[in-house]
This record gives structure tokens, C-alpha cells and sequence, in this order.
């Protein structure tokens, strides 16, 4: 275990560089940009009652003991989005960030679950998120998907419901991914809808690893074809899924402030990413919920370079991997690989 800052060293790069280099953002809940102030004027918009008196005192929860109690305040806040352009004012804000953080594309998670239930239509929500990643598109030159997460805490047949409605989707939504709760949710349980969405084409990815054990990483490669683990963590329990994950190239979704925030490390310095990295697996960093965990991408990579030290040559090629590992197409994989060489001169 590190005790000590990594001394600076001259090869690390900048703050400005770690901004502006080109990466793909691979793990990120929309759900988890809505930022305090955008939550009160939400509120205020739509008559939606808050029991904080201001963003300073709704800010002053952002103090996490573990995944579960963030999840109350995540799910409790996100009551203020209720109309299609709510999530297209949300997504638009959010894409304005992560412009200035590098991100040249993205595939972000929502929890339609989470919003059908409310008496949210599925369609708003598509069509509000979709809106904004269109305009960015046209403005700002980033390409995106959508990928629908099913809430391993809630039931299989809910699963299997908003699985059947995000199908009539596909025209936005190219994946479903697995979140909320995991520790007692074990991808076991979603070994069929998983299958129903693989063979109507979908990509497929799942959150585990982040506070369930290594087994759980296991079991959503076998079980579900997970083409990515979100999180994933854990895996370095397991040195025979650490040489399989490395082996087959399975991308980790890794999102350093989050999992400081959650306590799913101690502190960052003692954060297993270079490890997974030196042991050849493909690891990405990424924001998961940034207005929750302290910073956006961009932040990420420097609090990295901060705690674990970063050279600019591994910054490069954590950034090559969430490329390599976006389900971007060959082409637009080509022109961000071309943006990253110029990035290192
Ligand atoms: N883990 C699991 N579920 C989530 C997360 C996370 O970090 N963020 C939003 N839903
Ligand atoms: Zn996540």
C-alpha cells in the first residue's frame, strides 16, 4: 500500500493537457449530472416540493458511507425531472462539461425504471436525452448512444418489461447495462433478459465488481456476455480473472472519484487502476455520477495523476482503451485514434 504522494514528475502532464485530451466516456449515469442547482430550478419549474432549504444545504449530502446511500439521494433527486426537455436541458448541461473535458464521445446509462415508475413516459425521456446528444453532435462534434440499465434491485419481470419497451426504442438506445444495488443481485438473475436483448442485437454491459466480489465479474462475462464490466474493481481479488480479463481484452469501466466517494477505496493512492492496467487489462477512466462524486472526467485523470502519479504515456493509452472499447463505429474509432496522436505531438 502507498503511503506517499508520488513525487511530480516533470513527464506528468498538465491539468489543461488532461483536459484536452481526446477520450471516450464509457461509464455515466445521466441521472448522476443533475447538479444542486439544476435540481432546484428543476423543482421550481415544476412545483416539485424539496426538503432543502438550498443547493448549499442539498450540496452538504453529497457525503457518501457506502453505494446504498448515495443511491437514496440519487434516486430521491432525480423526482425534479419530469418532461422530455427536463432531460434535454439535463443531458445538454452535461455535455457542455464534458466538451471542455475532452469527451469526443460518449455512451451514457439511464434508469428508465426509475422514471416509467414515476409516470415518466419512456419515450420523453429518450426523446429528451436524444435531443440534446443530436445537438452536440451538430455543435460540439460528439457522437453518442444510450444504453437502458435495468435496476438489479427491482424485479426480473420489471426487467423484462422495460427491456420489451426499450425495444421499441432501438432506433436511440444501442445497449442495456445492469445497476443500482449489487451486492445480493447477482447477474444470475438476469441471464434471460440479457439473453432477449443480445439476440435482438443489442450490445451488452454490466455494472459489477464495484462493491460485490470478483465472482460477480465472473458471472457477467459468463452469464450475461458482458462485452465490458462497469466498475470491476474487485477483480484484483482474483489473479486467474485479472489474466482473463487482460487475455480478452474486456474493457473496465473504472471511475476513481466514485469509488473514493464510496468508499469502495480508502483513499485513491491505494486505487488498483495502474495495477489492472500493468497486468495488461484495458481499463478506462470515467465520471460514473459527477455531480455527486466531485468531478468530471477530466477531474478524474487528475485526480489520478494526483494520487497515483500518471505518465503521459499511460494517460494515452487509457484513453486508446475507451476508444478501442467504445461501440462507436470503425470509422469514427479511426478519426478519435487520429485526434489522440496529435494529442501526443
Ligand atoms: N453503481 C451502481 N448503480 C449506480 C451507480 C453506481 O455507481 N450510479 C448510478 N447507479
Ligand atoms: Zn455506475
Amino acid at each position: 500500500m502507498t503511503d506517499a504522494v508520488p513525487a511530480p514528475s516533470p513527464s506528468a502532464p498538465s491539468d489543461s493537457a488532461l483536459m484536452a485530451l481526446p477520450k471516450a466516456e464509457l461509464h455515466l449515469h445521466i441521472e448522476g449530472t443533475l447538479e444542486p442547482d439544476l435540481v432546484f430550478e428543476l423543482a421550481g419549474r415544476n412545483g416539485v416540493p424539496l426538503p432543502y432549504a438550498s443547493v448549499e444545504e442539498l450540496a452538504a449530502q453529497y457525503d457518501f458511507a457506502d453505494l446504498q446511500s448515495f443511491l437514496d439521494l440519487y434516486y430521491a433527486t432525480m423526482d425534479v425531472l419530469r418532461t422530455k426537455d427536463d432531460f434535454a436541458e439535463l443531458t445538454r448541461r452535461y455535455l457542455a462539461r464534458a466538451a471542455e473535458q475532452g469527451v469526443r464521445h460518449v455512451e451514457l446509462f439511464f434508469d428508465p425504471q426509475a422514471h416509467v415508475a414515476r409516470g415518466v413516459r419512456l419515450d420523453d425521456v429518450v426523446d429528451g436525452i436524444g435531443a440534446a446528444l443530436d445537438e452536440a453532435e451538430r455543435d460540439l462534434g460528439i457522437t453518442s448512444g444510450i444504453i437502458l440499465c435495468f435496476l438489479r434491485d427491482e424485479s426480473v419481470e420489471s426487467a423484462e418489461q422495460i427491456l420489451s419497451a426499450g425495444l421499441t426504442r432501438t432506433d436511440r438506445i444501442i445497449g442495456v447495462g445492469l445497476d443500482s444495488a449489487e451486492v445480493g443481485y447477482p447477474p444470475a438473475l438476469f441471464e434471460a433478459v440479457y439473453r432477449r436483448a443480445r439476440e435482438a442485437g443489442l450490445r451488452v454491459v454490466a455494472h459489477a465488481g464495484e462493491e460485490g466480489p470478483a465472482g460477480y465479474v465472473r458471472d457477467a462475462l459468463d452469464l450475461l456476455g458482458a462485452e465490458r464490466i462497469d466498475h470491476g474493481i474487485r477483480s484484483v481479488e482474483d489473479d486467474a480473472l485479472v489474466q482473463r480479463l487482460a487475455a480478452e481484452r474486456i474493457a473496465l469501466t473504472v471511475c476513481p472519484l466514485s469509488n473514493l466517494r464510496l468508499r469502495a477505496v480508502p483513499v485513491l493512492a491505494d486505487h488498483p487502476l495502474h495495477e489492472l492496467d500493468d497486468a495488461g487489462v484495458a481499463v478506462t477512466i470515467n465520471s460514473d455520477d459527477p455531480a455527486y462524486f466531485g468531478g468530471y472526467v477530466g477531474d478524474n485523470f487528475i485526480a489520478v495523476r494526483d494520487a497515483l502519479g500518471l505518465t503521459a504515456e499511460r494517460a494515452a493509452r487509457y484513453a486508446r482503451n475507451s476508444i478501442e472499447a467504445s461501440f462507436a463505429s470503425d470509422g469514427r474509432k479511426a478519426e478519435l485514434l487520429q485526434e489522440l496522436e496529435a494529442w501526443r505531438g
